[in-house]
């Protein structure tokens, strides 16, 4: 099993999971959202773009089917991949295994995390991120240790937030009948603790596929 997608509401917890299974599957992380922030640090990415992220709306299906085409020919993914927050429409996943055909690949499961909206705002506006490592922290659930220069996401605020749920709720309703079709979707309750969340997503995954 090494070709994954993780799809999921804003704040479900898709990074914090991605993270743990991809050091057990030994593949990389690929996260759009990361890559688009990097390229915004790096003031590569077009003023209207950096606007679009910062309102919580989705940045153009080709601007991502881009960055994913380059990223999964990168070395350290010919042998697996996950990808996080990709895709988020139809054409981007008609767009993914048009790719991977034409390289001879396909994807192995598809992973969406339910998290009921209350929560997803919670997890979200209280998320920080250390400025210096970029590793993330909750000051509810996660908390930093003293002395960690913290920031905040632009699209955290709390009305961005609940503009990217329901942004996410158009834009991506049509995705999971579309891999449930594939026979390839595996829904998993993201209520819970990181470590009963990463229970039930190795055990849905199979122990042994699963690197446990
Ligand atoms: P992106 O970065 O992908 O954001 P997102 O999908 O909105 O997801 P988040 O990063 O907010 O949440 P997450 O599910 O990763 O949660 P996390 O693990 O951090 O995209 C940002 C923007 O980029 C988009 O709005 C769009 O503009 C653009 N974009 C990206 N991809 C695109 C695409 N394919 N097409 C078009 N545009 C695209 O957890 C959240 C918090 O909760 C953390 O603080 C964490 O510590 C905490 N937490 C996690 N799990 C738990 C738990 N079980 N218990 C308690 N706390 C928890």
């Amino acid at each position: 099993m090494k070709r994954l997608v993780f799809v999921g509401p804003p704040g479900a917890g898709k990074g914090t999971q991605a993270k743990l299974l991809c050091e057990r599957l030994n593949v990389p992380q690929i996260s759009t959202g990361d890559m688009l922030r990097a390229a915004k640090a790096s003031g590569k990415l077009p003023q209207e773009l950096v606007l679009k992220m910062s309102q919580g709306a989705l940045v153009p299906d080709e601007v991502v089917i881009e960055l994913i085409a380059e990223r999964t020919q990168q070395s350290d993914a010919a042998g697996g991949f996950l990808l996080d927050g990709f895709p988020r429409t139809v054409p981007q996943a008609e767009a993914l295994s048009a790719m991977l055909a034409s390289r001879g690949l396909k994807l192995d499961v598809v992973i969406a995390l339910e998290v009921p909206e209350e929560l997803l705002v919670e997890r979200a506006v209280l998320r920080r991120t250390d400025k210096a490592t970029g590793k993330i922290y909750h000051l509810k659930y996660s908390l930093p240790p003293p002395g960690v220069e913290l920031e905040q996401r632009a699209d955290d605020q709390e009305s961005v937030v609940r503009d990217r749920i329901a942004i996410y709720k158009k834009m991506t309703s049509d995705l999971l009948p579309h891999y449930e079709k594939l026979g390839l979707l595996k829904r998993i309750d993201g209520v819970g603790t990181v470590e009963q969340v990463s229970g039930r997503l190795f055990a849905a995954l199979g122990g042994a596929e699963a690197g446990a």
